[in-house]
């Protein structure tokens, strides 16, 4: 028997209220969407549906967006920043007393593991309005000169993968600094950003200052086609942010991207392998490998190869996928029926193109959306897993013989978001981060975040940073 069994650990979800039907938060209330349209959300693990969402038309955005104005010129521009950042800190205590609601809310409508919306996007969430609060007043020394000036009116689109984080990755920011939101959450998880106005309206926060507004892809295209919003802020995929920068081009809108992925996580043969491993699995099964910043490509030193593959797939096999509300579980469900047909296609293209793939012994439940963890060796740098985004816990490993060699393939993509280095010597952490292209680098460890250091990439990966003083420039016209 294997002695790292446990008795299932279910969180209840008795504190969460989920209501049958969400209306669109516009001017600080719950109204019903022009369109008259609603959609589903489901619960991934389960396919049962778990409410209503409208579906915002052109003419919703047009309502929130106009709402964002009248509240950034009547009210949110003329408040002296130290009360602004009152607000930042009502919006963190409450994100905190009401964690576990959201952790639990969080699980149900995106599938991740009970134990990282709880440990992890929550907790964080709230760090972000809390590092944020702190800035309000002191936007003249963050670099921007004397007298920096928000944009104004901010229209923000984020994805589906951390819905609560990246909500308060692009809102504390933006609030902290003066500008007023239009936010469109992802449509499979929008639940968090709805319970998330009602904590605005918790917080007192002036109405028009922050809108919530759901529904699908056409109604993200028009909030970035407004003629109202001052600056784009996007989290997504490439393919749809290279659409958005082709339609704010020769506007007067400002944009930061924040796109995929392909990292590689380098293993050199002098690192601490037990370590390494963890970091592996951390770097590509958290979140079900849904993660920008995936260490989608692992890149071993060869001497080492059998060795680091023989104990990968020795933890592999002790990871639990299952419920997302158990305690114990560590891979939940793959977030939506196209999420997983995506996965799968581009695994059989991995079998197809004569990569070998390989995953433990696994119990996929009959229902909901399930993908197990899943390693090829054999790839070679043209394969397509080597060189697309997966977004799955799907990782690809290939070898490299010199240091010299393990740059140039790390370096051999149109991305570059985030890479690993795994070594006992710091001598060569600093070269090797020195010769990668990427904008988060992460040396003996993987997947670590802080509001407080900037996050982004290079090339296809994106434009600009967020979190930090980077993040801060990104919603600040500067000054002399
Ligand atoms: P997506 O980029 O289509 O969706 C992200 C957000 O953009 C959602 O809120 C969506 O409604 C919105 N959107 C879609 N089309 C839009 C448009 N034309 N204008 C404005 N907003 C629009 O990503 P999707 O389809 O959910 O996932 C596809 C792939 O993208 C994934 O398999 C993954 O590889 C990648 N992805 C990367 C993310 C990252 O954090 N880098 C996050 C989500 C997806
Ligand atoms: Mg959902």
């Amino acid at each position: 028997m294997n002695p790292f069994e446990y008795a299932p650990a279910l969180e209840s979800t008795s504190i969460v209220t989920i209501k049958d039907r969400y209306g669109l938060f516009i001017n600080g209330k719950f109204v019903a969407p022009k369109s008259g349209k609603y959609f589903p959300t489901i619960n991934p693990s389960t396919e049962k549906k778990l409410s209503e969402i409208a579906l915002a038309s052109t003419e919703d955005v047009d309502l929130a967006v106009k709402a964002a104005r009248v509240a950034y010129v009547k009210v949110w521009s003329k408040m002296p920043a130290a009360e602004r950042g009152k607000y930042l800190f009502r919006i963190a205590r409450i994100l905190q007393e009401r964690s576990r609601e959201f952790a639990v809310l969080e699980t149900l409508d995106n599938g991740k593991p009970i134990r990282e919306s709880r440990d992890t996007d929550i907790p964080l969430a709230a760090a972000h309005f809390f590092y944020h609060a702190g800035w309000a007043d002191k936007l003249q020394y963050s670099g921007n000169g004397s007298g920096p000036k928000p944009y104004g009116v901010v229209g923000q689109i984020i994805p589906w993968n951390f819905p609560m984080l990246m909500l308060a990755w692009k809102i504390a920011p933006a609030l902290a600094t003066g500008n007023t939101v239009v936010l469109k959450p992802a449509e499979t998880t929008s639940l968090t950003a709805l319970l998330f106005a009602e904590i605005c309206q918790q917080a007192g926060l002036p109405n028009g200052v922050i809108n919530i507004i759901t529904g699908e892809g056409a109604t993200g295209a028009a909030l970035v086609n407004h003629p109202g919003i001052d600056k784009v802020a996007f989290t997504g995929s490439t393919e749809v942010g290279k659409l958005i920068a082709t339609s704010i081009a020769g506007s007067k809108k400002a944009a930061t991207l924040e796109l995929g992925g392909k990292a590689a996580n380098i293993i050199y043969d002098d690192a601490a392998i037990d370590e390494a491993v963890e970091g592996i699995v951390n770097g590509i099964f958290f979140n079900q490998g849904h993660v920008c910043c995936a260490g989608s490509r692992l890149l071993v030193q060869e001497s080492i190869q059998d060795e680091v593959l023989t104990k990968l797939k020795e933890r592999m096999a002790l990871i639990r996928l299952g419920n997302p509300l158990d305690k114990n579980t560590d891979i939940g469900a793959i977030n939506s029926a196209a999420q997983l047909a995506k996965i799968k296609e581009l695994s059989a293209a991995g079998d197809a193109e004569g990569a070998e793939r390989w995953s433990p012994a696994c119990n996929i439940p009959a229902d909901g959306y399930w993908f197990p963890p899943t390693i090829f060796t054999g790839v070679s740098q043209t394969h397509r897993i080597a060189r697309e985004e997966i977004f799955g816990p799907v990782l690809s490993i290939l070898t490299f013989r010199t240091p010299q060699e393990a740059v140039e393939k790390a370096n051999n993509t149109p991305y570059g978001l985030s890479a690993g280095i795994w070594t006992e010597k710091g001598s060569k952490i600093l070269w090797t981060a020195s010769k990668l292209r990427a904008g988060v680098i992460w040396a003996n460890t993987f997947n670590k975040f802080d509001p407080a250091s900037p996050f982004g990439g290079y090339k296809e990966s994106g434009w600009g940073r967020e979190g930090g003083k980077h993040g801060l420039s990104a919603y600040l016209k500067a000054s002399n």
